[in-house]
């Protein structure tokens, strides 16, 4: 499971509602990597999606028994949306966010990639704490600000420190 997000250097995904930047290469970013993909998305950040999906896989998080999204699936947990995409003959999951959906999935992910970005929002939805004991830098890739991001970015890929014997649910 991947979590993918862009990032202020303050923690924060968002003010409140939208994304709070605008940043072409880091949409870009975001459609090559999760491309055909099977993804995972809270019900907030879906319907603020809406329309966006087009040859992938969404699931739709949410506690509603009652809740039928335009487009894909709903799921009413992590574990759910897991068997899902691998009974759908998924190889990996993406989640999309937002915060909640974030924080559900991070102790089941194996791997983030994580856009940072050069700016302070102050207070808004956060990204879930990041251990830096329990993840390794395995990619990096830096960009300036330039006429069209107002903000310098860095493209990182983490991936959990595990120990050969252990499996993904952390038991030995
Ligand atoms: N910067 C980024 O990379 C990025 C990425 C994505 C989103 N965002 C931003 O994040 C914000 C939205 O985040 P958010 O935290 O408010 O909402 P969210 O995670 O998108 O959706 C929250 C909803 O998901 C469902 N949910 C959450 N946890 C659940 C669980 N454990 N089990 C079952 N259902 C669960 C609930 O749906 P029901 O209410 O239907 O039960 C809940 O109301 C938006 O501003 C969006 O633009 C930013």
């Amino acid at each position: 499971m991947t979590l993918i997000a862009a990032v202020s250097a303050d923690g924060f995904i968002s003010t409140g509602t939208g994304v709070p930047w605008h940043l072409p290469r880091d949409k870009e970013h975001f459609r090559r990597a999760t491309r055909s993909q099977w993804l995972l998305i809270g019900r907030r950040t879906y319907e603020e999606m809406t329309g966006w999906f087009e040859e992938h896989h969404p699931l739709v998080l949410t506690r509603s028994p009652v809740y039928v999204p335009p487009a894909g699936e709903v799921v009413a947990s992590v574990a759910e949306a897991m068997q899902v995409a691998a009974a759908g003959g998924a190889s990996e999951l993406f989640v999309c966010g937002g915060g909640e959906a974030y924080a559900a999935a991070m102790p089941c992910a194996d791997r983030l990639i994580l856009t940072h970005v050069d700016s302070m929002l102050g207070s808004g939805v956060p990204f879930p704490p990041v251990n830096p004991a329990e993840w390794q830098e395995t990619a990096r890739e830096d960009f300036p600000a330039d006429a069209t991001h107002a903000h310098a970015l860095r493209f990182s890929t983490y991936e959990r420190l595990r120990s050969p014997a252990q499996a993904p649910d952390g038991t030995l």
